[in-house]
């Protein structure tokens, strides 16, 4: 089975804090983007990868791509304002009715197995994304006050990879900019549409490096893949 993948990078990295945009932080002399660049250039079914950058970024993305021979990479488009714009930017660069993948650039420790999942599940409905249980108490409030606590049974810490048809993805993005309506995601989109979104359990090792506290996950992360942790 074939896909292509959208990689949003066109963030600032806010509340990473680091005065850059964090897909340039190194996690074991290493870009971030680059980790995350490097899983799907090694999938074997993933056949291109269109990147999302900032306009001053581009030069600085196209050399690593270079440097570390990602070669699917067929296009560096820009960002734009919000994230949802930078995907509908990267999208709109594809063409035919494939199956897309939007996954953060920021998410580097993304499993091929879950991906492959996700892509086989597309086959079947039109959407699919990745997430995990949550596992905290989850509770509602009022003013300073708790209202109540909320059934965790069936609420999703959700993911990236999301996976789509590529014509309905853009579709709903369609219907997003003329309706003003920002998601949080790429699935809140379709399912605005009502279209069927299949969830797909991946694991707890997929974050997205978003705050400081994220880039020591990080490295413990990569040395549990060396082995050297549980
Ligand atoms: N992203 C993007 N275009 C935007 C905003 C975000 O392409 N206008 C990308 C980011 O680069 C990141 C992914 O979307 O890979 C997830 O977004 P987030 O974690 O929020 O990253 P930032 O927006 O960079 O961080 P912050 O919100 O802290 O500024
Ligand atoms: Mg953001």
């Amino acid at each position: 089975m074939k896909y292509s993948v959208v990689i949003p990078a066109a963030g600032q990295g806010k509340r990473m804090k680091l005065n850059k945009n964090k897909q340039f932080l190194l996690l074991e002399d290493k870009p971030v983007i680059v980790h995350t660049l490097n899983t799907f250039q090694n999938d074997n079914w993933c056949e291109e990868i269109i990147i999302v950058a900032n306009k001053d970024e581009i030069e600085q993305i196209t050399q690593l791509t270079n440097i570390y021979k990602i070669s699917k990479v067929s296009k560096v488009v820009f960002g734009g304002t919000e994230r949802q714009h930078s995907v509908r930017n990267g999208l709109k660069a594809l063409g035919g009715d494939k199956i897309v993948l939007v996954h953060d650039g920021a998410r580097p420790f993304v499993k091929e197995e879950h991906i492959h999942r996700l892509v086989e599940e597309t086959e079947k409905t039109e959407a699919a994304i990745l997430a995990v249980p949550i596992k905290d108490t989850v509770k509602m409030s009022e003013g300073e006050y708790v209202s109540h606590t909320v059934d965790r049974s069936s609420l999703w810490s959700v993911q990236t990879p999301q996976a789509f048809r590529l014509q309905a993805i853009l579709s709903a993005h369609e219907w997003a900019e003329k309706n003003n309506f920002l998601g949080t995601d790429d699935a809140s989109l379709m399912e605005k549409l009502e279209k069927p979104v299949s969830i797909v359990t991946g694991d707890y090792f997929n974050i997205k490096l978003t705050t400081r506290e994220d880039i020591v996950f990080a490295s413990s992360i990569l040395r549990v893949r060396r082995g050297e942790l549980v």
